[in-house]
């Protein structure tokens, strides 16, 4: 294991709850300390039971949802009632279910003229949100990631000019998906990895490989993003099911 990362393991069964009560108490830790939560939510099919436990009792109580801003660490270039916009499996598993100020959800605004157009949007949004001057780099308080099986992360893909060329001060970027039709907006790798705390998630016998590869293997950064983690372990916890553990060492 590469640095002193957090692993982990937990039984396909008790997964969605185990990750649920941690963003939980991220969330109030982040609240008690300076008064609210900037958390940016993952998309894929990962996250969604966990996004549903935190939208009902016991644990929809436990969260002063007024104290908690919600962004997106990527978002699928289609408009936000299609159904692979991360938005729309936000909205249908949580955000239509909680008790939340409208002016606290903050979408990537996927109806304008170009991603590259909702991804300079997306960085005032978060930069007005954040309190933060031009240049400087928001700290979101908590992160949460799922691991592809090309080991992409939000929608850091193999080979990303966002990581390779990461220009200062860069908050979010229009990038491409390698399979070239679908054009994505993601916060950039310098954001992603200063949040406070960056949970990634990942489940199911199909992520076994590239989470060995990306917790045990050799850094290749370009090749397998997700391992961008290894930067800043202190802050980092995975999340596996027992199914997607199955071939780490003895952690
Ligand atoms: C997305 C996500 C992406 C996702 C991984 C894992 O928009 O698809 O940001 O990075 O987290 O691809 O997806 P699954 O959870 O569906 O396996």
């Amino acid at each position: 294991m590469a640095g002193n990362v957090s692993v982990e393991i937990v039984d396909q069964k008790s997964f969605a709850g185990v990750v649920a009560d941690e963003i939980v108490a991220s969330i109030t830790d982040s609240i008690h300390d300076h008064g609210r939560c900037l958390i940016a939510l993952c998309g894929g099919g990962t996250p969604s039971n966990i996004y549903r436990l935190l939208a009902r009792p016991p644990r929809v109580s436990d969260i002063e949802w007024d104290k908690v801003h919600i962004f997106w660490g990527d978002e699928r270039w289609v408009p936000a009632d299609h159904n692979r916009s991360n938005f729309r499996m936000t909205q249908e598993t949580l955000l239509s279910h909680i008790n939340i100020p409208a002016k606290n959800i903050h979408p990537v605004d996927t109806s304008l003229a170009s991603a590259k157009k909702s991804a300079q949007v997306y960085e005032e949004e978060i930069r007005k949100t954040a309190g933060i001057k031009d240049k400087e780099i928001p700290v979101f308080d908590l992160v949460l990631l799922g691991l592809g099986e090309d080991g992409h992360t939000a929608s850091l893909f193999p080979g990303s000019k966002a990581i390779a060329g990461e220009k200062k001060g860069v908050i979010a970027c229009a990038v491409k998906h390698p399979d070239g039709d679908e054009s994505r907006v993601t916060l950039a790798p310098g954001v992603l990895f200063s949040a406070r705390q960056i949970l990634f998630l990942v489940k199911g016998e199909g992520k076994s490989e590239i989470l060995k590869k990306t917790l045990e293997g050799e850094e290749k950064v370009a090749e397998i993003p997700a391992q961008l983690y290894r930067k800043v372990s202190d802050n980092v916890t995975w999340f596996v099911d027992s199914a997607a553990a199955t071939q780490l060492e003895a952690v």
